[in-house]
């Protein structure tokens, strides 16, 4: 079988792993980086590009890995698609009439495309998890923790999260009245119901605890993610079955039969 031919959108510390990750697994090749931002002309030994339309013109790439921010990866999805080359997108914060614009696209031209808020499978192990919980309590909270460099909020995980849990119930959960707030937001963002709580601390890499609440008990779910390496398996897997696949795919849940 001939490889893999990879792309990596965004030259920051998701897309240096990336690179990393995919020169060591078979079958995948990185051949450049793709950074509007970026000022070196290379980096280990690979090209890099400022403009998407520019790289894909001068590389032949079967698949783009992005992790960016959420202004830049639907022009990069635009030139991919244009180019025939596959979006793996792990960019958080990502518009929902983007999602729907790219599978629109991709159905039309049938040609894969892959996005994930989370790539660690500890993570999609607990949202699989928060989701089976979520028909059985009234009241469920989120907390997530991030590193302080972290643009948005909250997490992605965190807002996919409860969107499972909500879309296992019939009715939004149970968002306790709190008469006096003193200091505003300490009850953190409300979604569904849910209370979302977001934690941005140096030393932390990105973390969640799902608790549910009932009567005299509760569950807590907790995902840690130490290192961004977490991220890697998921991200060679999907890599490998966006080549598969002639549509978007959305969550490595469905990639790994979890939904
Ligand atoms: N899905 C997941 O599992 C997962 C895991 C970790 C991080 N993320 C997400 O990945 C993204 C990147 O995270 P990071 O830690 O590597 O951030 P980072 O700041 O280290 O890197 C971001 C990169 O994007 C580039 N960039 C920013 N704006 C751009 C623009 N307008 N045009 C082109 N390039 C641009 C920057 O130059 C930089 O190289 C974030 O959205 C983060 O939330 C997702």
């Amino acid at each position: 079988m001939t490889d893999v031919r990879v792309v990596i959108s965004g030259s920051g510390k998701m897309g240096r792993q990336v690179a990393a990750a995919v020169a060591a697994a078979d079958g995948l090749v990185p051949c450049a980086f793709l950074d509007a931002l970026q000022t070196d002309h290379t980096i280990d030994d690979l090209p890099v590009y400022r403009s998407a339309d520019e790289c894909f013109d001068a590389v032949s790439a079967d698949v783009v890995v992005d992790f960016t921010n959420a202004g830049w990866t639907p022009v990069l999805c635009a030139s991919a698609l244009r180019h025939n080359v596959r979006p793996v997108v792990g960019t958080t914060g990502l518009p929902p009439e983007f999602l729907q614009q790219l599978a629109k696209e991709t159905e039309t031209r049938r040609i894969g495309a892959f996005v994930a808020s989370n790539f660690a499978i500890s993570a999609v192990l607990m949202m699989s998890f928060a989701r089976q919980a979520a028909r059985f309590f009234d009241n469920a909270e989120i907390i997530e923790l991030h590193h302080d460099q972290k643009v948005d909020a909250p997490s992605g995980t965190a807002k996919t999260t409860a969107e499972l849990m909500l879309a296992e119930r019939k009715n939004p959960f149970v968002y306790p009245p709190t008469e006096k707030e003193i200091v505003p937001g300490t009850r953190g963002g409300e979604f569904g119901g849910i209370a979302i709580h977001s934690v941005r601390l140096p030393g932390l890499v990105a973390h969640q605890e799902v608790i549910f609440g009932a009567v005299g008990q509760t569950l807590t779910l907790r995902q840690d993610s130490m290192g961004r390496d977490s991220y890697m398996p998921g991200v060679v897997a999907a890599v490998r079955a966006v080549m598969g696949l002639d549509r978007l795919v959305v969550g490595l849940d469905r990639l790994f039969g979890l939904e």
